[in-house]
């Protein structure tokens, strides 16, 4: 018998990919964004329930919490910003809003979801996003790769402070085909040459991220906790030539 899981992001392209597999095992859902209409869409065909909300606007958290459901056996955090510019030209502004969406909405999530995963009769699992951009430098990445490394530094430690009962990792994807890469996907020949910057040699695809996703929200995973796990086809760690 599987629990509910609560994705913010589930209408993104990662979050959307989790949604699918989790309902084909069996789990309930709910789901979090800012566009109602494709949450709507998503939410009708999984058959889930779901909470409008910018988690930039801090209301969000305790509406969710209290539209989620009593019990959650899970929480993903896939929502995420893509700002990459010159360190010059980067503003406060922009600085600020990585870190809110992307690492401060994450602890906000989990700080609000916890009395419901705490009820959960077994094991929760929490899974936060990071990226290759907090592992690897790229430049323009700066406040990106700052807001990412925040996630990863957060997963490990609530993963100490709420074992044994909450397993907290975070994935760290490379560049993978979501409404969020387009802005550099849009350029073929831009695509293509990062596509072979990866030893293996392609972009990531949302079910690549979201297979990992479901496994560490899962029974099987129950001993891993505290991980950044990249799926990201060896880029961040491996060279093939030189
Ligand atoms: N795609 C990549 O190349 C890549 C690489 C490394 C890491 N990641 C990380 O993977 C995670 C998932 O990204 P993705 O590629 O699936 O992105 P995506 O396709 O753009 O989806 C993002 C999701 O988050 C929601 N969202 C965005 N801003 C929000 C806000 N302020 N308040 C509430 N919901 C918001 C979006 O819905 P609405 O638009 O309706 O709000 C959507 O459901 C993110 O944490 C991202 O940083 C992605």
């Amino acid at each position: 018998m599987h629990g509910k899981i609560l994705i913010y992001g589930g209408s993104g392209g990662i979050g959307s990919a989790i949604a699918r597999k989790l309902h084909e095992k069996g789990y309930a859902l709910h789901l979090v964004g800012r566009d109602p209409d494709r949450l709507a869409s998503i939410a009708q065909e999984l058959e889930t329930t779901f909470t409008v909300g910018d988690v930039e606007d801090d209301a969000t958290f305790a509406q969710v919490a209290a539209e989620a459901g009593d019990v959650l056996s899970g929480l993903v955090y896939a929502v995420g910003t893509i700002n990459l510019r010159a360190l010059p030209r980067l503003t406060e502004t922009d600085f600020t809003r990585d870190f809110r969406v992307n690492a401060l909405g994450a602890a906000r999530a989990v700080q609000t979801a916890l009395p419901a995963l705490k009820k959960n009769t077994t094991t929760s699992s929490v899974v936060l996003f990071s990226s290759i951009a907090a592992i690897q430098g790229f430049a323009l990445h700066a406040s990106i790769g700052m807001a990412k490394a925040a996630v990863s530094g957060l997963a490990l430690s609530l993963a100490a402070e709420l074992a044994p009962k909450i397993r907290v990792n975070a994935i760290a994807p490379s560049l993978t085909r979501t409404g969020l890469a387009d802005g550099i996907l849009s350029n073929d020949q831009m695509a293509a040459s990062i596509a072979k910057a990866h030893p293996i040699p392609r972009l990531g695809e949302p079910t690549d991220i979201a297979s990992l996703a479901v496994f560490l929200l899962g029974a099987d995973a129950d001993w891993i906790t505290g991980q950044v796990m990249s799926v990201d086809g060896g880029r961040s760690t491996l060279r093939t030539v030189g």
